[in-house]
């Protein structure tokens, strides 16, 4: 069973799609220049924005998420761009896939601490190494799990947003943990009157995937020249400062 579960419909809702992909592509864009990026593979895609978005840039892109109904309503919603193929799969089934080998391999949104162990995300880690061809770079984007940037942001600001008619209201809670730390997504639907007509919630376990272990394993597992970006991608990652980190790697 996969450790997030979301509806791709309510996870769309929820994120603004414009705006998160007008502060993240130019750093996108810089890294795929820079690398002359002509395969990038993108895991745990979600509902496939990022490579619908990077499609005209990209000769052939391929985004693999283990949520079957996520991939069918990328495939149908998102990313109809014809360069883009998604497959339902996760890190776990990296070596088995047929898809050959890729300049830039990239995991955003905080995907790489579901795996909720050190020792899967090691493995994940060299598994996506593997995917690399000489010189590729690897592109990892996840929470700053220091302490106290949590606890400062154990609530996030509910989001209420309207849709066919109904009033949904998103919560997300997170709580510390030394090993894992929980996210709880809750999500409630009222009808125009008021009335609670329905109520979801779920909650992930993430690897409380800090600076220095993440560097740690990322060296372990053979990458060279890690850099850790703040969310700009462009100033440095301060773990006092900073709510979430880009970890850009060499193959
Ligand atoms: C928070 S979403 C991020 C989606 C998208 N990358 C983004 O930035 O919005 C996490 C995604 O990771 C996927 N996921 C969960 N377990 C995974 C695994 N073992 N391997 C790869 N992806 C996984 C989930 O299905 C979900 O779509």
């Amino acid at each position: 069973m996969t450790n997030f579960k979301y509806d791709p419909k309510f996870y769309d809702l929820q994120i603004n799609w414009e705006a998160r992909l007008k502060k993240e592509i130019d750093f996108l864009l810089g890294i795929i220049k820079k690398n002359k990026i002509e395969r990038l593979l993108d895991i745990g895609c979600g509902t496939a924005h990022h490579l619908q978005a990077l499609s005209p840039y990209v000769e052939e892109l391929v985004g693999i998420d283990p949520l079957k109904d996520t991939i069918a309503y990328g495939a149908k919603n998102v990313a109809t761009a014809p360069n883009v193929d998604l497959r339902v799969a996760g890190f776990e089934n990296l070596e088995n896939l047929d898809i050959g080998s890729f300049d830039l391999v990239m995991s955003l949104g905080n995907t790489l601490p579901l795996l909720k162990t050190k020792r899967k995300v090691k493995l994940a880690l060299k598994k996506c190494r593997k995917k690399l061809v000489d010189g590729g770079v690897a592109l990892f984007q996840f929470l700053n799990f220091d302490r106290r940037m949590i606890e400062a942001n154990t609530y996030y600001k509910p989001k209420s947003l309207k849709y066919k008619g109904k009033l949904y209201i998103f919560l997300k809670h997170f709580e510390y943990g030394k090993i894992n730390t929980r996210a709880d997504f809750l999500i409630t639907e009222l009808d125009p009157q008021g009335t609670v007509t329905d109520f979801w919630t779920n909650s992930s376990y993430f690897c409380t995937l800090k600076k220095n272990l993440f560097t740690k394993m990322a060296a372990n597992s053979g990458y060279k020249d890690i850099k850790l970006l703040a969310p700009d991608g462009k100033e440095e990652f301060d773990h006092k400062k900073h709510i979430s980190l880009y970890a850009l790697l060499k193959r």
